[in-house]
């Protein structure tokens, strides 16, 4: 971090019309890539969700404003509609882990996989690293006899794609760019034609969604330039009095928050496995239930203090291997709005604002009468953008009275 510098070189938001020109030519890349079948998309969806207090895969979190439709919903409805849309086969992969594989796929099954055919969703399992005991060092058990497991971050990826067979399928489906992002934010563009356009434009191996951070304590990663080379430094990794720093012209050094929407090359992730490249562990400190040998449970530390490490790895710790590299900045209010705490910032009372949000400015984009207060919730089946709504009520393709409200 001490010789971290602000990352430079980034596509920002358009803001003059040369920039809107640059991003409608992305955009028709990216499409172009779509209809001709060479995307693929990745969600992230074995973490536990421990902040967030719910009991299943957060996949299965109700979010939708009004329907309560779930995580997964939204996102299998986006990729539905861009199937639709691009007359693509758009395969869909979904990483899960040991504490939530079956209950993710149960799901599915019982929602008769949102109307995709089942054999364009490929689930694969993460694997799992022992926690420690944050005292002693020693490993923790779960039962006796059996150690405490828990995913091994999302950096498993690289690994868990190979192990299932998915980077040879992918291959010979001639998928090329995989859309990549985490389960916990619904407004996130799945397979956004702009940013597989300027990845694709770029010749990037590994490109990064980012928006400016709303304050140096936000918790989020920041994308900084280290020896000229792209890197994203957790924010569990800095110190306060780092993340505020300013550098001479006085601009936050890091002010890129990580999105974790990225656009891997496939190559790029089959070269990590061949070169047997393990991306490095971090460190945890953890609350995790075990057992002593004799199968007692272990209490709690009285003062709240974590009692195991976990170790994790880091997808993103990929992106100073890569030979190219590329930063977009997204537009935070329309695709950054995560669902991860009980309450206050990023809940899901923040994130089902946002929807409604979202839709109330489409629907006054397409002349339609909207209060400030009112709640809205558009289905990605309706519109994918605000185009798209516009055009769909101005063909009658479906009414406003249609349109769910709170
Ligand atoms: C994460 C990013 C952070 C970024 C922020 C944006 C990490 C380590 N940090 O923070 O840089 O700014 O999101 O919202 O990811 N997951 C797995 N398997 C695992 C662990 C996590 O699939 O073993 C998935 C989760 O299901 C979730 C995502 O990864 O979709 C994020 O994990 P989480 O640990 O909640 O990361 P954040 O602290 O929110």
């Amino acid at each position: 971090a001490e010789q971290a510098e602000a990352t430079s070189r980034v596509v920002r938001q358009p803001a003059s019309d040369a920039d809107q020109r640059a991003w409608a030519a992305a955009r028709a890349i990216g499409q172009q890539a779509l209809s001709s079948g060479t995307v693929a998309v990745i969600t992230v969806a074995g973490g536990q969700g421990t902040r967030l207090g719910f009991e299943h895969p957060k996949g299965m979190f109700p979010i939708g404003p009004v329907s309560q439709r779930t995580l997964f919903q939204i996102f299998a409805e986006q990729i539905l509609a861009r199937r639709r849309r691009h007359q693509a086969d758009l395969p869909w992969c979904i990483m899960t882990s040991d504490a939530t594989h079956e209950e993710t796929i149960a799901f599915f099954q019982q929602q008769n996989f949102f109307g995709l055919s089942p054999d364009s969703i490929h689930f694969f399992q993460q694997g799992s690293l022992p926690a420690m005991d944050a005292a002693t060092g020693q490993l923790l058990l779960a039962a006796p006899g059996q150690l405490a497991l828990s995913p091994d971050g999302h950096g498993g990826l690289v690994t868990a794609l190979a192990k299932a067979g998915l980077l040879t399928l992918l291959q010979a489906k001639g998928v090329q760019h995989l859309y990549y992002h985490q389960v916990d934010n619904p407004t996130a563009i799945v397979a956004d034609p702009a940013l597989l356009g300027f990845h694709i434009q770029q010749q990037s191996q590994a490109t990064t969604c980012v928006v400016c951070k709303t304050s140096p304590t936000e918790r989020m990663g920041v994308l900084v330039d280290l020896q000229g080379r792209t890197e994203i430094i957790e924010y569990s990794e800095l110190t306060a009095e780092q993340a505020a720093r300013r550098n001479d012209s006085g601009q936050w050094i890091f002010w890129a928050g990580n999105t974790a929407i990225h656009v891997f090359d496939r190559q790029f992730l089959e070269s990590l496995c061949e070169t047997g490249n393990q991306l490095p562990l971090h460190i945890a400190r953890k609350q995790v239930p075990c057992v002593d040998e004799y199968g007692q449970p272990l209490p709690a530390d009285p003062s709240g203090q974590p009692n195991a490490i976990k170790l994790e790895r880091f997808i993103f710790d990929a992106l100073p291997l890569a030979a190219r590299t590329l930063i977009v900045e997204g537009n935070r209010e329309r695709e950054f709005n995560p669902v991860k705490n009980k309450s206050g910032s990023d809940s899901a009372e923040t994130c089902r604002a946002a929807l409604s949000r979202i839709a109330r400015d489409w629907l006054q984009g397409a002349g339609q009468p909207v209060g400030p207060d009112d709640i809205f919730e558009l289905s990605p089946l309706q519109a994918l953008d605000a185009e798209e709504l516009s055009e769909n009520l101005q063909r009658g393709v479906f009414s406003p009275e249609q349109l769910l409200r709170g």
